[in-house]
């Protein structure tokens, strides 16, 4: 039988995704096939289309890191889920979910309330879940401190402020002017990092600093900028590199140079590991699976509502992948399978 995924045939643009017709694959032992309801884009995904490092899949591959769909087959030896349950799944890393199935290991699986919208579901995985180790993991945040979050419009960044509202911090955060209402919405004060000196705002608003910055975009004078809005005692927590996409993937090596030089100066700032996400779940599989549990409970009973940006059909990934680029969006971009 034949189903189709979205493949990345060769490094490039979003021209290089294609809709294609593939074999099902039957799962393995341990394993369960997904019907996909939805899946999620990230800029992590676009960073890996047009970049090779290490760790990144080789073209060919399916691209896409979280789903949420319905079991249509099991492997061997799975005792749950079981066919027909509906569940919500990371990859860990290996990608493979721009896809009408999807094959994962059982245990990666977390069952996903009924009635809950797929797409606010997928929105939640990845995202939240990265959010939750930069925040509790790394920074280890407590309430009452102030936060700096970059990029707080885009889908990790309304991730962490609506953990960092939970967790009773003080919130600032960068986002275009277009998003700056949305912002306030979520219970951050917003900064125009396009027509404002983020250091000097952050400086009016808080009077001595922050005590976190959560840097989701990376690059050598960015993170030394952000180091500049720590209070003494703060923490940097580089997460993402979103300035990758425009910038080049130079912005790495800068990035990882100017954390090493933070820890090595004498000035009460230091910049902790953001802790390698696959690692965190594997090495605790409860922390993985209770986390996306807890968090599609809050947002099955309205207590949490993950912003989702856009609805794309599978087979306009490409087109999907354009959006991104054109960026001034707020929250998680989605890939619809079902139907
Ligand atoms: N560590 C992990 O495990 C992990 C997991 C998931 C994602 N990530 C990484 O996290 C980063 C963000 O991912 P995402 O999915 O949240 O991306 P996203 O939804 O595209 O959001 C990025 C946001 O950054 C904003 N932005 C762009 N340049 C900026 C700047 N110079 N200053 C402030 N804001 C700026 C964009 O807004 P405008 O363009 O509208 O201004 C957009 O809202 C990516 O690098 C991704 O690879 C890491």
């Amino acid at each position: 039988m034949n189903s189709h995924s979205v493949i990345v045939a060769r490094r490039g643009g979003p021209e290089v995704l294609e809709y294609l017709p593939v074999d099902l694959v039957e799962p393995g032992p341990g394993e369960v096939r997904i019907r996909s309801e939805a899946c999620g884009i990230s800029s992590y995904d676009a960073m890996l289309r047009r970049y090779s490092f290490p760790g990144a899949p080789k073209p060919p591959y399916t691209p896409g890191e979280d789903v949420v769909g319905f079991v249509d087959a099991v492997g061997d030896g799975v005792t749950a889920p079981s066919l027909g349950d509906r569940v919500a799944a990371w990859t860990f890393g290996d990608a493979g979910c721009y896809a009408e199935y999807v094959t994962v290991s059982a245990e990666r699986t977390v069952p996903v309330p009924a009635g809950l919208d797929a797409a606010t579901a997928v929105a939640l995985v990845v995202n939240y879940l990265t959010a939750e180790a930069a925040m509790h993991k790394a920074a280890a945040v407590a309430e009452g401190e102030r936060a700096l979050i970059h990029g707080v419009a885009g889908g990790v960044g309304s991730a962490l402020a609506q953990l960092g509202s939970r967790a009773g911090l003080e919130m600032y955060g960068t986002a275009s002017a277009h998003n700056h209402d949305l912002v306030r919405e979520l219970g951050v004060t917003p900064i125009d990092y396009r027509n404002e000196d983020f250091v000097a705002r952050v400086g009016e608003l808080t009077g001595d600093g922050v005590d976190v910055v959560f840097d989701l975009i990376g690059g050598g004078r960015q993170l030394w900028r952000s180091s500049r809005c720590l209070r003494k005692g703060g923490r940097l927590v580089l997460l993402g590199m979103a300035s990758a996409n425009r910038s080049g993937r130079g912005v790495i090596p800068a990035s990882l140079l100017v954390v090493a030089m933070m820890n090595l100066l004498p000035n009460g700032k230091r910049s902790p590991g953001m802790p390698s996400l696959d690692k965190v779940a594997t090495a605790d599989m409860g922390w993985y699976r209770d986390t996306i549990a807890d968090l599609l409970d809050h947002a099955a009973s309205g207590q949490m509502t993950p912003l989702v940006a856009g609805r794309f059909p599978l087979a306009e990934a490409r087109r999907a992948h354009e959006r991104m680029a054109e960026g001034g969006y707020a929250g998680k971009l989605v890939l619809m399978a079902g139907g």
